[in-house]
């Protein structure tokens, strides 16, 4: 089997409301009853997963508004015209939870670091080019998004922090054809000048 070299689609960008909501939001979990959902090897501490389409929970509705503007950065980004919102459901790791391999549905998934810090359990990645594990480097307030093929997991949590993330599983849909022209232009732009190039190099001329 041949494969063409790619990169990765996975984005990272600070939600701007993050300060504006983060203490509602830890608020509205506190609030949860405990619900853990645990598979396997996973321990997760509290989770909402089981009402993840449930879009009338008073922490969503809260910030529904502002996390599609925000995700519609990332569609603008990548040449979509809209993002829709499928599922939505917050995870909470006390010392030693942990979160096993896993994939998602939909076309992309990701994480908003609600409560985190620098010493919390990383999101795990396995690159599904190389192979390779790879660590997400985020801070809090960053919300991650990666195709939702790609293997993760969330590490142990080592620390005695209530590492807190809203997760999500969503669809990226509306080809932008103004930005597939404007990404054609750049690629005939840059395939002129190779031609320049080589046809300059076979002359004689020097680089
Ligand atoms: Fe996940």
């Amino acid at each position: 089997m041949k494969q063409f070299k790619s990169n990765l689609p996975i984005l990272i960008d600070k939600f701007s409301q993050h300060s504006l909501y983060k203490n509602s939001l830890m608020s509205h979990f506190e609030k949860e009853e405990l619900m853990k959902e645990n598979y396997e090897e996973d321990s997760i501490y509290k989770v909402d997963w089981n009402r993840s389409q449930n879009f009338q929970r008073p922490w969503v509705e809260m910030i529904y508004k502002d996390l599609h503007k925000h995700f519609l950065k990332y569609a603008n980004h990548m040449g979509f015209k809209d993002c829709n919102i499928n599922e939505l459901w917050f995870q909470q790791y006390d010392k030693k939870a942990t979160h096993s391999w896993h994939t998602h549905g939909h076309n992309y998934t990701g994480v908003y670091y609600v409560n985190y810090n620098k010493d919390c359990a990383k999101t795990r990645i396995i690159d599904p080019i190389t192979k390779e594990t790879k660590d997400i480097d985020a801070d809090e307030g960053d919300i991650v998004i990666f195709p939702s093929i790609i293997v993760h997991r969330s590490l142990v949590q080592n620390i005695d922090f209530l590492k807190t993330i809203i997760s999500f599983n969503i669809s990226f849909d509306g080809i932008n054809h103004e930005w597939i022209s404007f990404n054609k232009k750049k690629y005939y732009r840059f395939n002129n000048f190779r031609n320049f190039y080589w046809t300059y190099k076979r002359s004689g001329g020097n680089e």
